[in-house]
């Protein structure tokens, strides 16, 4: 893709990753095409399309409106979208898909049914929730797979893309589910631990934004603070004692993460948190 001579794009998965996409290529000069999703009716199809001034269409349609076609579907609808796009793509065009979780495998259809196109995988290291601006991608980093132009199709939406191979790509989108999804979930155990004794969550965002500049300031482990890491046993226990029974797995789960992370293997601990 010429960054100079914008050719346009097509839209297929109108959801939070594609909308944010499809809103930043837009904001950088490369007009959307068509939009398509479930079907050219569906409110996600005609709400993007008419947000991104364009027009709602089928799968296979878009796939001759434009050069360029990003397939921002659920990733286990992205192969059945590769075989409906290898009927219509226009000759030499660049399908890529978000998926962090998948290769360029994913794209097996067309690979086996279209030589000439180009396949790509360029997945945000972002959360998307749909609601963000696309000011949300710049900086963020971006794995990617393919030809050199998905590295410069990540540099155009203000990414900072990186390599990745489709034998990391399991431990990578690990890495990245703990990192967002996992992070997410132990707020809302800390939600409801709060609760039980009457303070509310936003007490806790000083707490939880200087925790993470620490991190990437010192390093996880230079970081830890707390009873595990200065080895007060008892104070663990204490907390074990009050804590609902289908809270105190994920704490002790997390507590034996803490004490890996602080070098500590003591008996004590071992013993309170078996
Ligand atoms: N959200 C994130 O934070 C994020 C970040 C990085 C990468 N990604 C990747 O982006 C991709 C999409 O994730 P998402 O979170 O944006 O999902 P999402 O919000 O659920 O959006 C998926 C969209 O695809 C549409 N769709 C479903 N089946 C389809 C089909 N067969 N043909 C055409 N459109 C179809 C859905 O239609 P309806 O609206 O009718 O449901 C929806 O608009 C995934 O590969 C994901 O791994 C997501």
């Amino acid at each position: 893709m010429n960054q100079s001579t914008p050719s346009g794009f097509a839209l297929v998965g109108p959801g939070r990753a594609g909308t944010a996409i499809a809103t930043a290529l837009v904001a950088a000069g490369e007009p959307c095409r068509a939009v398509a999703g479930r079907a050219p009716d569906a409110p996600s199809t005609t709400g993007t399309a008419s947000a991104l001034d364009t027009r709602a269409t089928t799968v296979a349609a878009a796939g001759r409106a434009a050069p360029l076609v990003i397939i921002a579907t659920p990733d286990a609808e992205i192969e059945t979208v590769a075989a409906t796009l290898a009927a219509t793509l226009q000759p030499g065009a660049l399908v890529v898909h978000l998926s962090g979780a998948h290769g360029l495998d994913a794209l097996e259809p067309l690979a086996t049914r279209r030589a000439d196109v180009e396949l790509g995988a360029l997945h945000p290291l972002q959360t998307l929730t749909g609601g963000d601006d696309a000011s949300v991608l710049a900086g963020a980093w971006a794995a990617v797979a393919g030809p050199p132009t998905v590295t410069r199709l990540a540099h155009r939406v203000g990414l900072r893309p990186f390599p990745i191979d489709d034998a990391a790509r399991p431990a990578y989108h690990a890495a990245a589910v703990v990192a967002s999804n996992h992070l997410v979930a132990l707020l809302g155990q800390v939600e409801r631990l709060a609760a039980a004794a009457g303070v509310p969550l936003a007490a806790f965002e000083p707490l939880v934004h200087t925790t993470l500049d620490h991190v990437f300031a010192l390093g996880p482990a230079a970081a830890l603070t707390g009873p595990v890491a200065r080895g007060d046993v008892e104070t663990v226990g204490r907390h074990l004692d009050v804590i609902a029974d289908d809270e105190r797995r994920a704490y002790t789960a997390l507590a034996d993460l803490a004490g890996r992370l602080a070098g500590r293997d003591e008996a004590a601990l071992r013993e309170v948190l078996a």
